[in-house]
């Protein structure tokens, strides 16, 4: 039996990815570690909690105590770290949750892998590392020199260089992954997205950074997910691979489609103060991955909004418990801010 370490897996992605991995291999294993921050939801996990192959343990990545422990007891195969503070905007509010989780937290997992030994470590990471696009540049390759411009990407980029030291002088078999915008359901009501729809639904104003016109590359968090199954059983280690489905759009672009979507007036657009040290564009050269691997993206981008908008429509109780717990002075502060 495969045994994995998945960090993380309380929250958005992390939880779609949990969902994926003992569908598509049942006589695998999950140990979930999860500090059950405001992003961590164990209802997003409500339909796997009884499964047998699957075990939540509550705990923080840079506890070297109960990693090291947790190592000692379950023998894993695979670790997939997927923990970290994922919000750009919270770090700019405070950068010093980002410092301990996403570089020292991976650090006391690299740690944990040299000691006791593992087939594969996967860390996901983010096309922010390399920082920012003008419109006309090409899209970022795995050599794109790293240059992050936001205190998340900063320690994203910090824990990334750590995984290459691990392997380069430890020969821990790191891989590391770098994808672009996720969309899809359970995503934390804080990223721009979930905004747009649960704004539209409330009938509340969506705030606009700047002039709208930045752009994401956007994926199905089921296709990011596939990737990393496939990069966490195939990729090479000591190789990056970055993750995208070439699908660019400016965030006016975005929040225009879903608004015609829901049947929602434009009025609701609100064009507030920029985000300080806004990226204007990622884009992201998925060739490798694609060649190497074998990966391509299944979902197409119109009719996965739809079937979120319809997901945060009934979901109604997720969201709202979501947005009136420590979100709502989280956003009174912040798109006070601005
Ligand atoms: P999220 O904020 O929804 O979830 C993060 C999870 O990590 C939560 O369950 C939280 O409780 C947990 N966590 C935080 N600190 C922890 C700690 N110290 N110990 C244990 N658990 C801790 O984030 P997400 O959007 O699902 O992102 C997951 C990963 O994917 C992150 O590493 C992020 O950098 C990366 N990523 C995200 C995107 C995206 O578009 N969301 C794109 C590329 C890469
Ligand atoms: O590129 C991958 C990254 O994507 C991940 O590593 C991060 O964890 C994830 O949060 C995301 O970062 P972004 O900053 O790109 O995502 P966010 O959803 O915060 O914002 C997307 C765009 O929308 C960005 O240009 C800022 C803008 N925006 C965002 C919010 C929350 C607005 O205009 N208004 C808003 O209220």
């Amino acid at each position: 039996m495969v045994k994995l370490l998945v960090t993380g897996g309380a929250g958005f992605i992390g939880s779609n990815f949990i969902r994926h991995i003992l569908k598509e291999h049942p006589d695998w294993y999950i140990v979930n570690l999860d500090k059950l921050t405001y992003a961590g939801n164990l209802e997003n996990l409500k339909d796997v909690e009884d499964n047998p192959c699957y075990r939540f343990v509550r705990g923080d990545i840079a506890d070297r105590e109960l990693v090291d422990r947790l190592f000692r007891e379950e023998k894993f195969d695979l670790v997939a770290n997927l923990a970290a503070e994922s919000h750009v905007d919270r770090s700019i509010l405070d950068p010093a949750p980002f410092i301990e989780t996403n570089i020292k937290g991976t650090q006391v997992l690299l740690e944990a892998a040299r000691q006791h030994g593992v087939r594969k470590f996967l860390q996901v990471s983010t096309d922010e590392v390399y920082g920012s696009l003008q419109p006309d540049d090409p899209p970022f390759t795995e050599a794109s020199p790293i240059r992050p411009n936001s205190p998340y990407s900063a320690s994203k980029a910090a824990a990334d260089l750590f995984c290459r030291a691990y392997f380069r002088t430890y020969g821990v078999p790191v891989v590391i992954t770098r994808c672009s915008n996720n969309y899809g359901p359970y995503q934390f009501p804080e990223k721009f997205i979930p905004v747009c729809i649960t704004n539209a639904l409330e009938g509340k104003p969506i705030p606009m950074y700047g002039d709208g016109l930045n752009i994401r590359d956007w994926i199905h968090v089921e296709d990011h997910c596939q990737a990393l199954d496939l990069v966490l059983q195939k990729g090479r280690p000591g190789e990056v691979y970055n993750i995208g489905a070439s699908n660019e759009h400016t965030n006016l672009e975005i929040v225009k489609t879903i608004l015609k979507l829901m049947g929602k007036p434009e009025s609701l657009i609100t064009f507030v103060k920029d985000r300080p040290g806004h990226d204007r564009r990622y884009a992201i050269d998925a060739k490798k991955i694609r060649q190497e691997l074998g990966w391509a993206p299944a979902r197409d981008f119109v009719s996965g909004l739809e079937e979120l908008i319809h997901w945060y429509t009934i979901n109604t109780s997720w969201w709202e418990r979501v947005k009136s717990g420590e979100y709502r002075e989280y956003a009174e502060k912040w798109y006070g801010s601005l």
